[in-house]
């Protein structure tokens, strides 16, 4: 029996933030919602490659649930973009990563991110990291409702 590889089937981002709503309300699990928002984030926007968080663990990112090929298990704060996005407590939009310096490219397909830190009650969590393989993918309209996304997210877990 040979694997039949599917392409994505893209839902659109149309109500994305009250599916994310939905899907997250009524539990409080952190490793529970951070899969189910990086499932709900890749199965809704067009031309995105990897989603998903890496959380901070002593001093360090660890990959956290993700959707999208293998990805590297930890990074040190600062470096990368999303180690920036961590060190900074800044969003990181990144039109082109191979311009950005000490982007980590844990796919070579990656070439534009979006990088939010995760920051509940003034402490890193982590961050949210979106990978495409189209330059200049995210808009600042993507970033704003990703941010909002996120706020939910944050929210949910009491
Ligand atoms: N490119 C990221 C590393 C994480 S992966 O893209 C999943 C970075 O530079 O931080």
């Amino acid at each position: 029996m040979v694997w039949q590889e599917q392409e994505k089937t893209v839902i659109g981002t149309d109500g994305l933030a009250g599916q994310a709503e939905a899907l997250l309300s009524g539990q409080q699990d952190l490793v529970a919602n951070a899969a189910n928002l990086s499932a709900l984030l890749f199965h809704s926007l067009e031309n995105v490659s990897w989603v998903g968080f890496y959380f901070e663990k002593n001093g360090e990112l660890v990959v956290g649930p993700f959707q999208g090929k293998p990805a590297c298990v930890t990074i040190p704060m600062g470096k990368g973009v999303c180690g920036t996005a961590a060190e900074t407590g800044k969003i990181q939009r990144i039109a082109d990563v191979h311009e950005f310096e000490g982007h980590i490219a844990c796919d070579a397909a990656s070439k534009s991110e979006l990088v939010l830190p995760v920051i509940k009650n003034g402490r890193l969590l982590g961050v949210l990291d979106l990978d495409s393989p189209v330059k200049n993918r995210f808009s600042s309209r993507d970033e704003l409702l990703m941010k909002e996304i996120l706020e939910i997210f944050i929210n949910s877990l009491g």
